[in-house]
């Protein structure tokens, strides 16, 4: 018999199950740079063209901004009757609620980051998990001491408030969004490997007692 964990099969709920969204400890927002997306080829290029790539210069802040916009931005938030927004982004969404958040590490950075989507800046966080001890542990399977860390951490309880079993909606929603930023590094001539660890034991220490866990995590850079 083949092993497969069953995630079971999702349904919307007939009522919203009330549910608090976590709130991230964040000490400070930097905005990142808007509007700043290059000229870039077409699609059709860009499908060709894609590869995993494992070298990796220094990220300026206009490429994050335009790897950030073109991937995770909020383009319009949506007024739902869920606890939280709902929203449109470059990524689809089940339910158009975007329980993926990304956390940001860039090389020689003290802190940790989250990508805020409504306001397109980093927000530092104010956290015990210790940047070098992450980045070790992704050395591991990518020694990619210039390249920005991207840790994709889910809050399901987002997505199971709209449906019931929602757990491989999370999954999915992963990997659109992974999916999403190899075609836009891609298209930005930046450098992108996925990896294939989850981002624990390290994502669900973020913010104590929090229900959030890693759904994957990825190197992005400059080319070299
Ligand atoms: C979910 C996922 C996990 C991956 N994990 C790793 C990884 O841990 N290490 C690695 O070197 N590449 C990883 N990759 C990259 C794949 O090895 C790569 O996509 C595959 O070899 C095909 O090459 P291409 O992306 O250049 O077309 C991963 C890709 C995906 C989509």
């Amino acid at each position: 018999m083949m092993e497969w964990p069953d995630l079971k099969n999702p349904r919307p709920r007939s009522e919203p199950k009330p549910y608090r969204p976590v709130v991230w400890p964040e000490a400070q927002f930097v905005p990142l740079p808007e509007g700043m997306i290059p000229d870039t080829p077409p699609f059709a290029v860009v499908v060709e063209a894609r590869r995993t790539r494992y070298s990796f210069a220094p990220l300026l802040d206009d490429q994050l901004g335009a790897l950030m916009q073109l991937t995770c931005r909020v383009r319009a938030a949506l007024a739902g009757p869920l606890a939280f927004a709902q929203s449109h982004r470059p990524a689809p969404s089940a339910g158009a609620i975007h329980p993926v958040h990304v956390v940001v590490h860039r090389p020689g950075d003290a802190a940790l980051c989250r990508y805020d989507p409504f306001e397109h800046g980093l927000s530092k966080l104010d956290t015990s998990l210790k940047p070098s001890a992450l980045r070790t542990a992704m050395y591991e399977v990518i020694d990619a001491p210039a390249g920005t860390l991207l840790l994709f951490v889910a809050e399901p309880g987002l997505t199971a408030s709209k449906y019931e079993d929602a757990a491989s909606l999370v999954w999915r929603d992963a990997g659109v969004l992974l999916g999403t930023f190899s075609m836009a590094a891609e298209a930005l001539s930046l450098n992108f490997s996925p990896m294939g660890v989850t981002g624990e034991p390290w994502a669900s220490q973020l913010i104590p007692g929090a229900s959030l866990v890693g759904v994957g995590a990825a190197f992005v850079g400059a080319r070299t």
